[in-house]
């Protein structure tokens, strides 16, 4: 109730005051108005939650002001206060939209009774609003998150398919490199422009690969195989995979890898995919002499991995957008933009989270949390599922 914004208006100055001086006694420190104009101008510009109105006042009258009120501030609500036995002038300011009538002389309690549930009536109103709103996010989150998804499945599966013309378009511009090359055709015409465009071709074949590679990280149902996955073991196998390109730029990667990080239940190709994506955006960020640090750690019940680097770092303006598909920073020929959200999906659909921190000039960190289990519809093996979940119970019995 302290919080309440509450304006009192009656042209009598006696009666106003005394039931304002009653008011601060409560808590409450009243706005006042003398008029229905004064009324309405104080209402433009301040919040009020609950007018206390006379009806009988010179000028505007007190069903006109009220009129006013509920056309314009249609959550406020209004406490009429009508003149001895006019019962007439409360029926109709109810009918206008008050919340309640009282006739003078009114009762202190009682006014302050009918205030309070006025501006309960106002706080349920408010929390029902907010939840309203709260679902409607919520039905649009999932509607996106949905749509990501089988937009994903799409992706992957228009990946997956163009993976073989282009494999052949590969080796025909191999092969007709070859040829080109032979002696017999060392007098042909123009065969310096035959292989500046069987360059080009063998370099947009490498790139649309690129983007093959990444959008398979969402991998078709029927394509990834979930199982243990031994995240030590992943972690390993993804820094020596990135391993010569780090040292190619004197890049040192740095490993702090619990030995008892233990296991999740995963797709081992979308794991890795995971680290590859995001240590090859540390390797690129990071200038020579730089250092990256891959933290693998059981967390609780969940597994924390920390990709850090201390590369450029990334630009407050486009922390937002780094998580977008086709959002890159990089020439046409070197990214994709297409990491990160691959990323994140693989990340979401284990159940787990992505962050980042990031400070311009000092580095970047990423942060991927993944629970040690969570209901994937692809899993394939129930039996040694079964068992996963067993160990990981008596595991969770064990530790305290
Ligand atoms: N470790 C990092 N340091 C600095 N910038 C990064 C880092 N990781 C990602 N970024 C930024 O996020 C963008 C998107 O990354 P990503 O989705 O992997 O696409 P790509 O690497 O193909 O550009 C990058 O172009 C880069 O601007
Ligand atoms: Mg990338």
């Amino acid at each position: 109730m302290q919080n309440i914004h509450l304006l009192l208006v009656d042209d009598e100055d006696d009666f106003r005051n005394t039931l304002a001086k009653r008011l601060i006694k409560k808590g409450i420190s009243p706005l006042q108005a003398e008029n229905g104009e004064k009324a309405l101008a104080i209402l433009e510009n301040k919040r009020v939650d609950v007018v206390v109105l006379d009806v009988k006042m010179p000028g505007m009258d007190g069903i006109a002001v009220l009129g006013h009120i509920k056309e314009k501030y249609p959550k406020t609500e209004v406490i009429f206060l009508t003149g001895h036995a006019a019962t007439q002038d409360g029926v109709e300011g109810i009918k206008t939209g008050a919340f309640d009538y009282l006739s003078k002389p009114i009762e202190f309690e009682h006014l302050f009774g009918k205030i309070k549930q006025a501006y309960e009536k106002i706080k349920r109103e408010e929390e029902k609003f907010e939840e309203a709103e709260f679902r409607k996010y919520m039905e649009e989150q999932m509607m996106t998150t949905e749509r990501l998804a089988s937009l994903g499945t799409l992706a992957a599966g228009v990946a997956h398919e163009i993976n073989n013309p282009l494999a052949i378009i590969n080796e025909s511009a191999g092969w007709l490199k070859l040829i080109l090359s032979k002696q017999e055709m060392a007098g042909i015409p123009r065969k310096k422009d035959f292989e500046k465009a069987l360059d080009k071709i063998e370099k947009g074949v490498e790139r649309a690969k690129r983007i093959t590679v990444q959008l398979l990280g969402f991998a078709k149902k029927d394509d990834s195989v979930f199982a243990e996955v031994d995240l030590v073991e992943l972690a390993e196998e993804a820094v020596h995979l990135v391993k010569r390109e780090a040292t190619n730029k004197d890049i040192q990667i740095v490993r702090e890898i619990a030995p008892d990080t233990g296991t999740i239940w995963s797709d081992a190709y979308q794991f890795r995919q995971v680290l590859i994506n995001l240590l090859t955006n540390a390797i690129y960020a990071t200038d020579a002499g730089g250092r990256i640090t891959v933290i693998l750690e059981a967390v609780g019940d969940t597994v924390k991995l920390t990709v850090r680097d201390n590369g450029q770092g990334i630009p407050k303006e486009n922390m937002k957008k780094i998580f977008e598909p086709f959002f890159s920073t990089k020439p046409p020929s070197e990214g994709t933009g297409l990491g990160l959200f691959v990323t994140r999906g693989i990340v979401e659909k284990l159940c787990g989270t992505i962050d980042v921190e990031s400070r311009l000039g000092d580095g970047t960190s990423f942060y991927v949390n993944l629970p040690r289990y969570c209901k994937i519809k692809e899993d394939l093996d129930q039996d040694e599922r079964i068992r996963f979940l067993d160990r990981l119970a008596n595991k969770s019995k064990s530790t305290p």
